[in-house]
């Protein structure tokens, strides 16, 4: 059995991309029944959905975008993208959908992409990579892998639930929670958001929307009132200026112009813009490699970011405000390191580092990097450490943990306590993705319902 738009599709192409499209076509003919399976039950392996990350991390993601979400060309993921290939809700508002055409969108990309370059992606790597698209999208996996025999690439009837709301993305809540794990709402709508900041005065909160691609957004904490303040290319990792009237953040949009391509892992740069969305954006940082704002030393005279190095990973770099404002590099190591604090006596940085394997926190002098001091051993990702606050922040698997810090003539760091522990949604990365200005109150993102 073939599906009869696939048939129609491929003859109806043009006269150079009409080899590979039949010799696809034979393959399909001769497995399509090898491998009977009902619809609803999912389509191909976790194994699978993973491999293909990788080859779509280096051989699409240029082009495609960041989690698939559109760089310079279409989103692979939500709403459109399903409904473009026949992908219909089976009621209005319902969670279940039908009919999506895998076998045609795979004969696609294996006949047009990656453009002027069709046929360096290995068939086997194009089915990975679609496995990837396919668990992105909401569909279920299953225990053998999806391949060219699978009926699923002929099945008109397909079912799959994608995650609630917009198709594969999480939704989430902004929530409160106090030291002692007492959790209070903030009243905004569900969407998928990531890394939130609090404005130093606590009134509004700088976040991260995805929606076809991610977005910085700005909260009211009250009203729980949602306001997009970026809107040309990606932009990522906000971050308040100390007075509270500016939004630092990472964006790729000047790569727009440069020959129409944006490069996965590259070409980010630190950005700022007012706050309340007036004026223009201006760009901070410039360079060849990713940037992306950290922290403001306690003078707010000294932005610390970071660099994404090829050769010495994520690197401590730091921004002057005065003098002659030439960047100079804090921390290079060949470990990833991140995370970044200051203690209110600007005398010391916290940061996270992978140098013994795990992420820990570690302490060194500011500005000179040395001495330095391990305080974690059982790991340390995700360092909050709030302006004035003497303790430190840092999460440890569910726990998120509070540490102080006593100054005197040698620094001492107290015991590791836990604070609470629970499932809000974690940064697996060194970037924290929870964030308190008080040190009492901290504010994290919560799977909706
Ligand atoms: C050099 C940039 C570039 C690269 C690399 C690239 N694509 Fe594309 N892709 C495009 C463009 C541009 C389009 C839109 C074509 C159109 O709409 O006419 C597209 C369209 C697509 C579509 C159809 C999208 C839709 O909305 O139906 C799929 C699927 C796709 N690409 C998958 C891939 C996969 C998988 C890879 C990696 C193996 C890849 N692309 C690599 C530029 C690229």
């Amino acid at each position: 059995m073939i599906y009869k738009g696939f048939l129609k599709r491929i003859y109806t192409g043009s006269a150079a991309s009409y080899v590979a499209p039949l010799l696809i076509c034979l393959l399909f003919i001769q497995a399509a029944n090898a491998d009977q399976q009902a619809s609803g039950q999912g389509i191909y392996a976790e194994e699978q959905a993973t491999a293909g990350k990788k080859i779509y991390e280096a051989q699409c993601g240029s082009c495609h975008g960041v989690d698939l979400m559109r760089g310079t060309s279409t989103a692979l993921i939500g709403t459109e993208f399903v409904e473009k290939w026949g992908g219909k809700a089976l009621q209005a508002g319902s969670s279940t959908w039908t009919g999506f055409h895998v076998g045609g969108l795979l004969a696609e990309t294996i006949e047009t992409m990656p453009p002027g370059v069709v046929g360096s992606v290995s068939t086997e790597e194009q089915l990975s990579v679609l496995a990837y698209v396919l668990q992105r999208n909401g569909f279920p996996s299953r225990d053998t892998a999806l391949t060219m025999n699978s009926a699923a690439l002929h099945d008109p009837t397909l079912k799959f639930q994608p995650t609630v709301g917009r198709i594969g993305l999480e939704q989430r809540l902004l929530v409160w929670v106090d030291r002692q794990g007492r959790e209070e709402s903030i009243p905004v709508p569900p969407r998928h958001y990531y890394l939130p900041r609090i404005s130093p005065d606590g009134k509004r909160i700088a976040v991260e929307v995805h929606l076809d691609k991610p977005d910085i957004w700005i909260v009211d904490v009250e009203s729980g009132g949602l306001r997009q303040l970026t809107h040309e290319g990606t932009n990522r990792f906000p971050l308040w200026s100390p007075d509270g009237t500016r939004i630092l953040y990472s964006s790729d949009r000047h790569r727009e112009l440069v020959g129409g391509e944006r490069a996965f892992f590259d070409g980010h740069e630190v950005y700022w813009q007012a706050a309340d969305g007036s004026g223009e954006a201006d760009r901070l940082t410039f360079g060849e490699h990713n940037h992306g704002p950290q922290k403001w030393a306690p003078d707010g005279n000294i932005l610390s970011f970071y660099e994404i190095h090829p050769d010495t990973y994520r690197d401590i770099w730091m921004l002057p405000f005065e003098g002659d404002g030439d960047p100079w590099p804090f921390l290079q190591t060949p470990y990833l390191e991140g995370g970044i604090g200051f203690s209110q006596d600007g005398k010391w940085l916290a940061h996270t580092s992978k140098e013994t394997g795990r992420y820990e926190v570690v302490l060194r002098a500011f500005p000179e990097s040395l001495p330095k001091k391990q305080v974690t051993s059982e790991g340390g990702v995700e360092l909050v450490w709030p302006p004035g606050s003497n303790d430190l922040f840092y999460r440890n698997e569910d726990k998120r943990m509070a540490m102080e810090i006593i100054y005197g003539e040698t620094l001492k760091v107290g015991p590791p306590r836990v604070m609470f522990e629970g499932d809000y949604v974690k940064s697996p990365g060194s970037r924290a993705s929870w964030d308190s200005y008080d040190g009492q109150r901290f504010l994290l993102l919560k799977r909706a319902e």
